[in-house]
This record gives C-alpha cells, structure tokens and sequence, in this order.
C-alpha cells in the first residue's frame, strides 16, 4: 500500500511519498503540440488520456486556456482531479498499477461540511495516461481529511520517517498556526494537538490579493505586458523587475504596498481572534506565503503587542509544511495495517 500526502493548493500542488516530494503549479491547461516537445524536462506533466491536458509547470506560460479555480467545490472538478492524477504520477512515475491509501486537507471553514464529499470524490481508482510513461492505475483505498494549517504544525511534532512524536513539549503545548495560501488564509489554535474551536477560522484572500494589486498595476502602468498570474507570483516571490520595451522596471513599491495591505489584514485577524495572544506558547507562521509575509507580520504586530511579535516562528519550509504534515500523519495512522 503506498502511503500519501496530497495538498492541492489554489496556486500550488504539493504531494509526499516516503521517499519523495514534489510540487507544482495548480494549472491544468489545453495541451498544445509543443508541448510534447518537452515532457521530459520534469517541469510539468503531458497528459494523454483521460483527455490531453497540459498540467502545472507546462500549463503556466504554454497553454492558450488555462483553468485555475478558486471556488470552494472545486475538489469536485476535473481540475482537481487531474491535479491529483499528476501528483500520484510525478511520486511513482515507474508504477503502473497501485493502491493508495491518502492523507489531505480542507481549510478549517469547510470542512465539517465538506469533508464526506471531498472523501466520496477520491475512493476511486484513477486510470490515466501520462506521455512517457506507462498507463497507470491507482486505486484509492483509505482517506484522511484533516484541517489545513493542523496538518503545518503536525509536521513539527511527527517523525517524517516514523509518524512517531518526536517533540512531545510541543505535543503538549497550546500553539497558533497561520497558514498563509494563495487562496486562503488559515488561522488554527491547538492544544495538546486537538483544535481550539473558539481560535480557529479560515478566510478567502491570501498571496493572490498580492498579485491582483500588481496586476492592476501592470495593467495601467505598462499596458501590453501579458502575463499569467502564477508569472505575476514568481516576480514578486523572487522580487524581480519586469522588462518593459527593453526596459527593466522595478516593482517594488507596488509589491511592498500590497504586502503590507495583506499583513495588516492579517494581524487584524489575529487580534480578534486570540485578543492578546498571551495563552499561546508560541505561533507558526506556515504556507508558501509565511516568508513573503511574515517579517511584515512581525513588524506590524510589534507596534501593539511586542511579546506576541517576538513569540511567532515561521515554520520550516512552509510550503511544504501541511503535506509532510499529512504524510506524517498518515504513516502514524496506517503503519500497522
Ligand atoms: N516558485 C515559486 N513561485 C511562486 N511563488 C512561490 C514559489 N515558491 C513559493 N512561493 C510562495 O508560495 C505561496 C503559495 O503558498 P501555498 O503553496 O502554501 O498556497 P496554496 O496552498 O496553493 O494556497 P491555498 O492554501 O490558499 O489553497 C506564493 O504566494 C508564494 O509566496
Ligand atoms: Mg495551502
């Protein structure tokens, strides 16, 4: 039985196997026959069948339609399922048939209604065709959905070899996690590993606002330019400038401004959900977003509540930190069956 780790983001795939991770862009485009020029570069997946469709890396700056959804039922969609299908591929790209036994998430607002969906939507077997590779099969034996954001800290307490709990202080401890997403922004309060329903709550809005703003930006400042939306995230991910006619220009001030909009909005949440932050022992900051947001966070925080500012973390690799959560979880669950 093949134990995994799924975290289909709103911008990014992430997956885990015991012996490998991988991630990717949440796009599932219209395959074009350049495409298959360069399946071999690993930057993206070709699909033959169920249908041709362009998925991750090679749907962001290649294909023509691109889908990215950002609507709630979207694990229902063929998006998401072919977003899976990749993410089972690039982990065992020799296996041809497998079973599955499956760890993932949903942001804490959803998921005590959506959990039984998401759960009937993957017990099933997934047949696909991936250029390059041989037909493949997975049979989706068990699934585990837990809240986004838990699973982040999870990943702090359990060996990633063993599902064992390796820090048990922190087992013990009573935290705060945010989990800062593309497409939502997650805020969880855990005592001695159970959720604090009173602490917890999750709101549409993370890093696409950032790119909205720059994009509203590009649009009146340098008409013409036309890039994708995950293209807008690398350039502010990696803060690099824009070339513009030949020209390079920086996009500093508008990358800043709307940092600052996204963290001050954050720290607003925090207030009013942990008032002082006082009971928490200490505060993760987790999701690809945490590095980009994080030092504003801190500053922000710091002017009204210093001793809280100097109790957040950012969490190990955020990005990746909810999927080795749930593959930790899931070993620790199912390693005796
Ligand atoms: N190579 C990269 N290119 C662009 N952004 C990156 C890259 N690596 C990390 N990031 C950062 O990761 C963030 C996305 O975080 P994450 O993958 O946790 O979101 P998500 O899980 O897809 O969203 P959600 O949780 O809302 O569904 C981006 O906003 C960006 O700041
Ligand atoms: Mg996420």
């Amino acid at each position: 039985m093949l134990v995994v780790g799924i975290d289909l983001g709103y911008g990014f795939s992430k997956a885990k196997s015991q012996s490998k991770i991988v991630q990717f862009p949440s796009l599932v485009g219209e395959a074009v026959a350049s495409h298959y020029q360069v399946v071999s570069n690993g930057v993206g997946t070709m699909f033959i069948s169920p249908e041709a469709k362009a998925v991750g890396g090679l749907a962001v700056s290649r294909s023509t339609i691109q889908e990215r959804r950002e609507d709630r039922s979207w694990f229902l969609s063929e998006t998401y399922h072919f977003l899976l299908m990749a993410s089972l591929s690039e982990l065992f790209p020799e296996v041809s048939v497998g079973n599955v036994q499956l760890v993932t998430g949903l942001p804490v607002s959803y998921i005590s209604t959506d959990r039984d969906r998401l759960k009937r939507s993957l017990l099933r077997t997934f047949k696909f065709h991936i250029a390059g590779r041989p037909s493949q099969a997975f049979a989706v034996q068990d699934v585990i959905v837990l809240p986004q954001g838990y699973a982040a800290f999870i990943s702090e307490v359990l060996d990633p070899r063993t599902g064992a709990i390796v820090t048990s202080d922190l087992a013990n401890a009573h935290v705060g996690v945010v989990d800062v997403g593309c497409g939502t922004v997650g805020f969880l309060g855990i005592r001695e590993m159970k959720d604090v329903p009173s602490e917890t709550a999750s709101f549409p809005g993370g890093t696409w606002r950032i790119v909205s703003q720059v994009r509203r930006y590009l649009e009146d400042k340098l008409p013409g330019l036309a890039l994708g939306d995950h293209e807008i995230m690398g350039l502010i991910a990696e803060g690099r400038a824009v070339s513009y006619y030949g020209k390079t220009v920086s996009l500093k001030l508008v990358i800043n401004e709307a940092l600052d909009d996204l963290a001050g909005n954050i720290v607003s949440r925090i207030t009013s959900l942990w008032g002082s932050g006082a009971q928490m022992d200490r505060v993760y900051l987790a999701g690809g977003g945490a590095d980009l947001i994080g030092p504003k966070v801190e500053s922000i925080l710091a002017e009204s509540n210093e001793r809280l500012a100097r109790n957040i973390e950012l969490l190990n690799q955020p990005q990746t930190a909810n999927v080795r959560g749930y593959f930790a979880y899931g070993l620790r669950k199912w390693r005796d069956s």
